[in-house]
């Protein structure tokens, strides 16, 4: 199913690829590359598990899954922007992974048949998919019975005194730096705006639920810039 915001999203990560993994660890001071670990450390399955990483971007959450989990594990990599799957392309040959699989394709028409992966993981890319549900059930329909989801986002900090100062940063600084190294207009404006938009994490949790996921839970990481949620699909692995 095609949104009218699917070829506006594509046309601005095609935009913003070749500064994209410098500006994630300039703007969030290098945080980026701890959550990942923290997804990936959050992974558990079998020594030759297969992973899907919807929205993978450059490939980073596939290249952690790799390091911290090793050759065995064959990891999907899913995009529908062709500029970040060329960058993720790149890497992925310069750090020699046959086993991560790289995807053009939409998060909402997952080109997998049911019970295909023991996980799926999605870094900040769930934010950017208008219906949630429907990208949640097709994560669920991919998955093993007992296999899990792991959805790591941005947030907001919600005590007030860290939550101005952040703010102050995150409304102001963060679209200025990230509009003059990218040279791309709104980029780094729509950023904080779809952080705004995106449900509170009670919310979230129900849609996880909704979509037929058990155990959810969530923990906030670095202040609740980040959260990470799992969940996991009812049955037992085969
Ligand atoms: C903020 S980036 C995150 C990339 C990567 N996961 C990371 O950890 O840096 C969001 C990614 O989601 C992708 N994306 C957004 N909506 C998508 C959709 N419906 N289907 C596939 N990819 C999508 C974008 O192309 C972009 O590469």
């Amino acid at each position: 199913m095609q949104s009218q915001e699917l070829p506006f999203i594509r046309e601005m990560f095609n935009g913003i690829a070749p500064r994209y993994d410098f500006l994630n660890r300039l703007l969030s001071l290098r945080q980026d590359v701890i959550w990942r670990k923290k997804i990936v450390a959050m992974l558990k399955f079998p020594i030759s598990g297969r992973v899907l990483d919807v929205a993978c971007g450059t490939g980073d959450v596939a290249l952690e899954i790799y390091r911290q989990k090793g050759p065995l594990v064959q990891v999907a990599g899913l995009d529908f922007s062709q500029g970040m799957l060329r960058i993720a392309h790149e890497k992925i040959q310069k750090a020699q992974c046959p086993s991560i699989f790289l995807l053009n394709g939409d998060a909402l028409s997952l080109p997998f048949g049911k019970s295909t992966f023991d996980a799926v993981t999605i870094a900040f890319g769930i934010r950017n998919i208008q219906n949630k549900i429907d990208a949640l059930k097709a994560f669920h329909d991919c998955l093993v019975p007992g296999g899990r989801v792991l959805v790591l986002e941005l947030a907001t900090p919600r005590k007030s005194r860290v939550r101005d100062a952040y703010m102050a940063y995150f409304l102001r600084v963060l679209p200025a730096v990230g509009r003059l190294f990218s040279k791309h207009h709104f980029a780094y404006s729509y950023l904080p705006e779809s952080v705004s938009r995106f449900p509170e994490s009670d919310e979230f949790m129900k849609i996880m639920i909704h979509a037929g996921f058990t155990k959810v839970s969530f923990q906030r990481l670095t202040l609740g810039i980040a959260n990470l949620f799992v969940g996991t699909k009812p049955g037992e692995p085969g």
